[in-house]
């Protein structure tokens, strides 16, 4: 049985720690009966600790990076390093955010961030995504080169260590035209495993969980999983009230047992 992957982006959110609290036990109570989904908040660096106290040894809530620095120490002021991640409890880190690659971050820069993350043992949330969609598919390139940078010094054994999230940037943040469309996103996420064969082999291409992201709301959270066949979301907005993030929990349980009975 395959797990529900959702992420919460919670980028420069809340303003502060107690705030940042709140939301995170809520997120640890919806998850108490959880049998399908495992949730990574990705929280704001300087709520890592204290987050990951709320949340305990919680295996099906824990905190996650939005982002981490392509060294292992040394003079690099204001760098927060895979190994200190590692060292106060984090598991999943997020690498080349649309967000991120806006401020100058370069596929060359998310490979070597990814390179750090899989050498300490971390799972590496990568993001991919074209700024706009073409009828002639020239975003598939993008997409692909986006990968394949990223991924280029990888070792076959870091499929199980990398899940991928596409996010189409058109559709991510208060600027997004819409969301994508289940099947839009189904069928991206079909090239995606086609390009990671090169790397990985096809089965183990397989067995990379792909992600959906860009406006992902409780509305169309059950779509993108079922229709969309994604093996998981990456939510932002939605993600930053309790209502909302634990109704697309319940969305994600629903599907998960739906496609236990299907199996
Ligand atoms: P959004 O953000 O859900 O607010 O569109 C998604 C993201 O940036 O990861």
């Amino acid at each position: 049985m395959r797990k529900i992957h959702l992420i919460a982006n919670w980028k420069a959110n809340p303003k502060e720690l107690a705030d940042a609290k709140r939301l995170a036990l809520a997120a640890k109570d919806a998850t108490a009966k959880a049998r399908f989904t495992e949730v990574a908040l990705a929280v704001p660096h300087p709520f890592l600790v204290p987050v990951g106290e709320v949340l305990g040894k919680s295996e099906r809530c824990r905190p996650a990076s939005q982002d981490v620095s392509p060294i292992d120490e040394g003079a690099h002021t204001g760098s927060v390093t895979a190994g200190m991640l590692k060292s106060v409890g984090v598991q999943e880190v997020i690498i080349g955010h649309s967000e991120r690659r806006a401020q100058g971050l370069t596929d060359e820069g998310v490979r070597a961030r990814m390179e750090k993350v899989l050498k300490r043992g971390l799972t590496a949330v990568l993001c991919v995504g074209e700024q706009e969609r073409d009828a002639h598919g020239e975003y598939l390139k993008k997409i692909e080169s986006q990968l394949l940078t990223a991924l280029r010094a990888a070792p076959k054994v870091a499929a199980g260590r990398l899940i991928v999230a596409y996010e189409p940037v058109w559709a991510i943040g208060e600027e997004a035209q819409r969301a994508d469309t289940p099947a839009g996103f189904r069928e991206v996420a079909i090239y995606i495993r086609k390009v990671l064969s090169g790397p990985f082999g096809p089965r183990a291409a397989l067995t990379v969980p792909v992600l959906y992201g860009g406006s992902v709301t409780p509305e169309n959270a059950g779509a993108f999983l079922l229709e969309g066949h994604a093996s998981g979301l990456l939510v932002g907005r939605s993600s930053l009230l309790a209502a909302p993030f634990k109704s697309i929990i319940a969305e994600a349980e629903r599907v998960g047992a739906l496609q236990a009975r299907k199996s």
